[in-house]
C-alpha cells in the first residue's frame, strides 16, 4: 500500500459535520455587516511581502518569524497573507477606493502563520474582517463594536471588551522614549525576546507573555498619561457611544496589541473559555497605514475575528444552529431500468418543488440496505420505487421519522402531495 500524505501541521481539513456551524456564523456576519451598510471585499491569498513588512511591521512576531514567504532570490518576495487588513488597504489603493470616497468593507478568507500550533492557534486559520475608511471621529470605531456585540448575541456568545488608546505616532514616540528609559533602567530583568525589542519597540515589551516581564510592565509608565487632548477626547467619545449603547467594556491600559499600524483606538474580545488563546476578535484604528502604503492619507479602522475561536465558543455555549436535513431519499431497486426511471422522478421533483433537498441512492445495494441509509441521513421522507411501484406507476411515500404507514401514491400526484407534505 501506498504511503498516506498527512495533512500539514496546524492546517485543518473543515469535515461536513463542521462546516454547519462555519456556514451559520459566515450567514450571521454577511446578515449583519449587509444591513449597516458593509460590502465585501475579496482579495488574493498571496501578496508581496514588502506589503506586509511595511504594514505590520519589521518587529513583530508576524514578520519576523510567522509568514509562509516564498520566490525570489532571498526567498521573500510572496507571501500568504497572515492578515487580511494590509492585503484590504492594498486593493483598496490599487483600485482606487479611498479616492473622494468612503467605504465600509468586509471580508473573509484563510490567513496563514507559522506559529506553534495549539488549540486556538492554527498555521492555516480563518479570519472574517471589517475595515472601515475615511472616517476619523470615535462613531465609527463604536459602530464597529456595536455591530460585532450584536454578531456575539446572534451567536448566544458572552466575551468581555478590553479598549485602550495608544494615541497618535508622535504621542506613541513620547511614550516609546518614557518605556525606552524605564526598560533601560531594569534590563537585567528582561527575558531574552524583550530585550532584544528593546531599542526597535519598547511597547511590544508590554504585550510579554514572560510572567517576570509581566512583573516589570507592571510599574512600566502608562500610555494614558501621554494622551494629547484630542486623543483623549476621541477616546472619550468611544466611551460615550459604547455607554449609550450598554456595552461593557474594561479599558486595559497595558492593550497595545501586536501589529505597527494602530493608532488611537484599540480593542479586543476576550473569553476566559478558550484556554490561552483568549482572544477572538481584536482591532483597532490605522489613521496612518494607507498612506505609508503609498495612497493618499486616509483614516481608518477595523477589526477581525478568529472563526475558529468563535466556533469553539459556539459549540461550548450550544449555540443552536440550523442544520439542514434532507427533505427526501429516493430509494430504489437495483436494475438499470429503474436507477434510470428514479433519475427522471427525481429531477422532476427538483424541477418542481423548488429548494427541496432530494438525495438519491447511487450504487449497487438492495431496497432493504438503501432503507437504512435513508434512514441513517436523517432524511424526513423515503420514497421508494421498486420493481411493483414501477409497473403501477406509483411511487411509496414513507415517513422515517414517525411510525405512520407507509403510502402507496400514483407519480402523477407526487408533486402534490409532497408539496403538502414538506410545507405540514
Ligand atoms: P490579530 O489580533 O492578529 O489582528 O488577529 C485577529 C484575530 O484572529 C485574533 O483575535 C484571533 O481570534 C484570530 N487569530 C490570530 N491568529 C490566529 C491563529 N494562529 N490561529 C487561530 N486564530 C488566530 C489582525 O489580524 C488584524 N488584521 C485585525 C484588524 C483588522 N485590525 C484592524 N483591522
Amino acid at each position: 500500500m501506498s504511503k498516506v500524505i498527512q495533512s500539514i501541521r496546524g492546517m485543518n481539513d473543515i469535515l461536513p459535520e463542521e462546516t454547519p456551524y462555519w456556514q451559520f456564523l459566515e450567514n450571521a456576519v454577511r446578515e449583519i455587516l449587509s444591513s449597516y451598510g458593509y460590502g465585501e471585499i475579496r482579495f488574493p491569498i498571496v501578496e508581496h511581502t514588502e506589503l506586509f513588512k511595511r504594514s505590520i511591521g519589521e518587529v513583530t512576531d508576524i514578520v519576523e518569524k510567522e509568514m509562509y514567504s516564498f520566490g525570489g532570490e532571498d526567498n521573500l518576495k510572496y507571501s500568504l497573507r497572515p492578515e487580511g487588513t494590509a492585503a484590504c488597504v492594498r486593493a483598496g489603493i490599487s483600485n482606487g477606493l479611498f479616492y473622494n470616497q468612503t467605504q465600509k468593507l468586509w471580508y473573509m478568507g484563510p490567513m496563514f502563520r507559522h506559529e506553534r500550533p495549539q488549540k486556538g492557534r492554527y498555521r492555516q486559520f480563518h479570519q472574517i474582517g471589517a475595515e472601515v475608511f475615511g472616517y476619523g471621529g470615535p462613531d465609527v470605531d463604536a459602530e464597529l463594536i456595536i455591530l460585532s456585540a450584536r454578531l456575539w448575541k446572534k451567536l448566544g456568545l458572552n466575551p468581555s471588551l478590553e479598549i485602550n488608546s495608544i494615541g497618535s505616532i508622535e504621542t506613541r514616540g513620547n511614550y516609546r522614549n518614557a518605556l525606552l528609559s524605564y526598560f533601560t533602567k531594569h534590563k537585567d530583568q528582561l527575558d531574552a525576546d524583550s530585550l532584544r525589542r528593546l531599542e526597535r519597540n519598547p511597547l511590544r515589551i508590554l504585550d510579554s507573555k514572560v510572567p517576570q516581564t509581566q512583573d516589570l510592565v507592571k510599574d512600566a509608565p502608562i500610555m494614558s498619561d501621554y494622551l494629547s487632548d484630542l486623543e483623549k477626547a476621541h477616546f472619550a467619545g468611544l466611551k460615550n457611544f459604547l455607554d449609550d449603547a450598554s456595552i461593557e467594556y474594561t479599558v486595559n491600559p497595558r492593550l497595545v496589541r501586536g501589529l505597527d499600524y494602530y493608532s488611537l483606538t484599540v480593542f479586543e474580545w476576550l473569553t476566559d473559555k478558550l484556554g490561552a488563546q483568549n482572544a477572538i476578535c481584536s482591532g483597532g484604528r490605522y489613521d496612518g497605514l494607507v498612506e505609508q502604503l503609498g495612497g493618499k492619507p486616509t483614516q481608518a479602522v477595523g477589526w477581525a475575528l478568529g472563526i475558529e475561536r468563535v466556533i469553539e465558543l459556539m459549540k461550548q455555549a450550544n449555540t443552536s444552529i440550523e442544520i439542514q436535513k434532507l427533505d427526501l431519499f429516493l430509494v430504489s431497486g437495483n436494475t438499470p431500468e429503474l436507477k434510470r426511471e428514479a433519475f427522471r422522478l427525481s429531477e422532476g421533483l427538483r424541477d418542481a418543488l423548488n429548494g427541496v433537498k432530494l438525495a438519491v441512492y447511487c450504487g449497487e445495494a438492495g431496497i432493504k440496505s438503501q432503507m437504512k441509509k435513508a434512514d441513517k441521513s436523517e432524511a424526513r421522507f423515503a420514497l421508494i420505487l421498486g420493481e411493483d411501484e414501477s409497473a403501477s406507476t406509483t411511487v411509496v411515500l414513507k415517513d422515517l421519522r414517525q411510525r405512520a404507514a407507509q403510502e402507496t401514491i400514483a407519480q402523477k400526484d407526487l408533486i402534490k402531495v409532497l408539496s403538502e407534505r414538506l410545507a405540514s
